[in-house]
């Protein structure tokens, strides 16, 4: 059964090399190379239809984090979308949890992380600087994913109020200063995990975690090739390094021996 477009969606038109978010708004949106559309053209049509704008023809989807990175509006450095996945996983995150993140930055893994806890759940976003915070909003509601984000500005390493949370993340230069915070604000049993660039980052995030509390301490590499398949021509992408970070992670534990 199509699904089919309403106005107020957010939707995605996809053309190889071209991603464009809409808000179906019922007035005109002005799109670069596009001209001006009538965006309730977009209520005539279900999820997955194709439409014809300007020379190109588009497919109409929902927005898609695998796509977002190409979509949204830029910022800092974003965590690619399957990282993200990964480390909701390390995080062992589910839909209704209590997730701590810092900082928000563009807003990609908030927006990952937000689809996990999903409706029940709540994301509560530290973020050092008004203007990044801002975007995040900008970005995360585009993707449809506003309704159990709780954005902050504050010092991830300082400022956190909540307790009883299942999994602290963070995504910030120096990590191994936000384990004390994370220390009070998790549940036993929940996790911090920290998405770092570097080696020596990894090494002072292990080394904090094994002075305090933590157990089950786990580092992975996060390496992604993309395969370019042509006839009788199959090989790894040249774009690209492959490497793209390291994520460390450790579960809390309560000392009652
Ligand atoms: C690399 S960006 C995060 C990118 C984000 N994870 C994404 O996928 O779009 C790092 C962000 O952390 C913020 N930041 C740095 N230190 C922080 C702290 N102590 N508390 C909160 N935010 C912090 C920076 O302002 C910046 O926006």
């Amino acid at each position: 059964m199509p699904q089919s477009i309403s106005k107020g969606d957010w939707i995605m038109l996809y053309s190889p090399g071209r991603i464009e978010m809409v808000l179906v708004s019922g007035d005109t949106k002005k799109i670069p190379g596009l001209g001006v559309i009538n965006t309730d053209r977009f209520t005539e049509k279900s999820y997955g239809d194709k439409i014809k704008l300007g020379r190109n023809s588009y497919c109409i989807l929902k927005p898609s984090l695998r796509h977002a990175p190409e979509g949204i509006k830029r910022g800092p450095q974003i965590v690619q979308p399957f990282m993200c996945e990964l480390i909701a996983h390390m995080a062992d995150i589910s839909c209704g949890d209590a997730v701590v993140e810092g900082g928000a930055g563009t807003g990609m893994l908030s927006a990952a992380l937000l689809r996990r806890v999903g409706e029940n759940g709540r994301l509560y976003t530290y973020e050092l600087r008004d203007e990044f915070l801002n975007l995040a909003e900008s970005n995360i509601t585009s993707l449809g994913l506003r309704g159990s984000w709780r954005p902050k500005v504050g010092d991830i390493t300082k400022d956190v109020e909540e307790g009883n949370i299942n999994a602290f993340i963070v995504d910030i230069p120096d990590p191994w200063e936000a384990i004390d915070m994370a220390v009070e604000a998790l549940t036993g049993g929940g996790a911090f995990v920290a998405y770092v660039p570097t080696m020596n980052q990894l090494e002072c995030v292990y080394n904090g975690l094994e002075e305090h509390v933590f157990t089950d301490i786990n580092c992975r590499e996060i390496l992604d090739r993309e395969m370019v398949v042509t006839q009788g021509g199959v090989r790894p992408s040249f774009q690209g390094l492959g490497h793209h970070g390291y994520a460390v992670r450790g579960t809390k534990s309560i000392d009652t021996l």
